[in-house]
């Protein structure tokens, strides 16, 4: 028996029972990769993140869970006739977690966030949208400082947003799409002539099937040609948001089951790279996981189906694109994909049986998978070592600067049960998965970033050239180096919305300027289209090991 199921044993005993009538694959202890525990216990559950540019990241979960862990400062208590669980509850459902310092304190928020959506306004802060009963179509403002809290403003959506999917807009607004019963889209903030619009989306009345649903938290993308990319269900759209006009249509997956929520698989848009191209630059988006049709109906009656083991790749940009399938080494369900600063994919999270929703997922994968998008098909997926804590609905994970990743949640309850006289009580730790290129041993090929400075926080400007300086005490292999930069991505629900990675085109050229140090002039996006106003984090990467990030702010 493994050394995880053996600490399984000893403090969960119900689990056991579980293990013994289910049949979960033993987890491989092998692979690459770090897990270490940050807090015992933040008192909430991880259910929605976001890393903001003070490399402090933003969690909640939901008002009407019952009472949390976590008490809110000051004898403060949120007291709301209109709340269905608790109406006066002294405790906190969100807090904000100190990165550098592994600290956290409870912010306090007044409407319900549950099962919401967010992004990062261009100047860095956090617009939270929706979520449910007296919250559906509030919008929350944090400004990210050390005593900052969350500002609500009731009645400002258009319509009801839960299950809803946010993207950062070239403008700098953003737009919200769909969401429960919600076959529509509109912005945030609104032009004043057409503040009270929603905008039809009867694709969304397309993928939408009876009893399951399987379009919630659609999968959304810019696209290098401007429109959006919008995936749910099955199949996706090139759309164009301003006319409301679907421009290209793309096959059905292959095997045509479905990959969005409550069959929630997740999805990326590979790196952005040769942005010199612009406008030809190619974008291709990879889905991976999910749960075959009807899975969810069956939890309802006690049968847990296996989680579906392909991800499909597809050239959105091509004119005649098609889904390339690819397996992994399982099947995943509920799975986050992180991009990270090399510009490979990580899987993590999630269950290898059942679908998203209440008590309907079985068979917990321990294994985050890496995928490295560039080597040849067969050789892609690497996995990693196992953690020894379940991530089921509500969990989610962040790549925070350091090139950590975050992961946190877990609750697939109606409300909180800490007790372990459940299966998968809720999950209040928080751990970081290290990836191989933090290994130690790789420190003599790391780059160190020397500028931009660190605490810098540079303005860049778009198609502005760049000299990034940084140091590396191995000898320095010229043709492995690369400078990317990634937007910080809102995570909830298995998908990170925003999240980009461009790789900047640079100039090599005799680049060393001191003993062990080296300048590379690199040139930022040349167009808000490929990457959106916004904060991102900038990484020198090195024989596929990244440098810390560094924050800009591309204006
Ligand atoms: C959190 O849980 C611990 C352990 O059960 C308990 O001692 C503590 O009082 C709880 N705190 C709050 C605020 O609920
Ligand atoms: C927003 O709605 C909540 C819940 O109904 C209420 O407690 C709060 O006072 C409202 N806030 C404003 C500014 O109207
Ligand atoms: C669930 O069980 C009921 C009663 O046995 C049955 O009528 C129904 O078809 C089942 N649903 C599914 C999705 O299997
Ligand atoms: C590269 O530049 C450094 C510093 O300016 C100089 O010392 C070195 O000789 C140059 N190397 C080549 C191959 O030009």
């Amino acid at each position: 028996m493994t050394h995880s199921l053996f600490l399984n044993i000893l403090f969960f005993p119900l689990i056991i029972i579980i293990i013994t009538t289910v049949t979960l694959p033993s987890p491989a202890e092998s692979g690459s990769g770090q897990w270490q525990l940050l807090q015992k216990n933040i008192g909430i559950v991880g259910m929605h993140m976001q890393l903001l540019h003070n490399d402090r990241v933003v969690i909640f979960d939901r008002t009407d869970f019952g009472l949390s862990n976590l008490s809110l400062p000051n004898g403060r208590c949120r007291i709301n006739p209109q709340e269905q669980v608790v109406k006066t509850d002294c405790t906190a459902h969100s807090l904000e977690y100190d990165v550098v310092s592994n600290s956290f304190r409870p912010l306090f928020v007044q409407t319900n966030v549950w099962c919401s959506s967010g992004s990062v306004s261009p100047d860095g802060k956090l617009i939270q949208t929706g979520g449910f009963n007296d919250g559906d179509r509030t919008v929350r403002i944090f400004n990210p400082c050390s005593s900052c809290d969350w500002q609500e403003f009731n009645a400002s959506l258009a319509a009801r947003r839960w299950y809803s999917t946010n993207h950062n807009l070239p403008d700098g607004r953003q737009i919200i799409i769909g969401g429960r019963r919600q076959f529509n889209y509109e912005f945030y903030p609104k032009k004043e002539s057409t503040a009270k619009n929603t905008y039809s989306l009867p694709f969304l009345v397309q993928t939408n099937d009876a009893g399951a649903e399987n379009n919630l938290y659609p999968f959304v993308f810019l696209n290098v040609d401007g429109n959006l990319f919008i995936f749910a269900n099955n199949r996706a759209i090139l759309f164009d948001y301003n006319s409301n006009n679907v421009v290209k249509t793309y096959p059905v997956i292959p095997g045509g089951d479905p990959r969005s929520y409550p069959s929630t698989g997740s999805a990326v848009l590979l790196p952005l790279s040769n942005l010199q191209k612009y406008p030809s630059v190619e974008a291709e988006v990879m889905i991976c996981g999910g749960a075959p049709r009807g899975s969810f109906q069956k939890t309802l009656n006690g049968t847990f189906i296996g989680a579906l083991n392909t991800c499909a790749r597809i050239k959105i940009t091509d004119p005649n694109p098609n889904w390339v399938i690819e397996t992994m080494p399982g099947g995943r369900v509920m799975s986050d994909m992180l991009l990270l600063p090399n510009g490979n994919v990580l899987l993590i999270n999630g269950a290898a049986m059942g679908s998203a929703g209440w008590e309907s997922g079985r068979n917990p994968v321990l294994n985050p998978f890496l995928y490295k998008p560039n080597e040849r098909v067969g050789s892609r997926f690497q996995l990693q070592k196992p953690s020894g804590i379940p991530r089921m609905y509500h969990s989610t994970a962040v790549l925070v600067r350091d090139g950590r990743v975050l992961v946190g949640g877990s609750n697939p309850h109606i409300d909180y049960k800490f007790n372990n006289n459940v299966l998968f009580p809720t999950e209040l730790r928080l751990e970081a998965f290290s990836p191989s290129y933090l290994e130690a041993g790789l420190d003599d090929v790391r780059p160190k970033m020397v500028f931009p400075a660190p605490q810098s926080q540079t303005k860049l400007k778009y198609g502005q050239k760049l000299k990034v300086r940084f140091q590396v005490k191995a000898t320095l292999v010229r043709n492995s180096v690369s400078v990317t930069m990634i937007a910080p991505p809102f995570n909830t629900h298995s998908f990170s919305m925003n999240q980009r990675l461009l790789v900047l085109e640079m100039k090599l050229q005799n680049n060393t300027v001191g003993e062990s140090t080296y300048e590379i002039e690199v040139t930022t996006p040349g167009s808000a289209i490929l990457a959106p106003p916004a904060y991102y984090l900038l990484f020198v990467v090195h024989q596929e090991v990244p440098s810390q990030g560094v924050w800009v702010q591309l204006v």
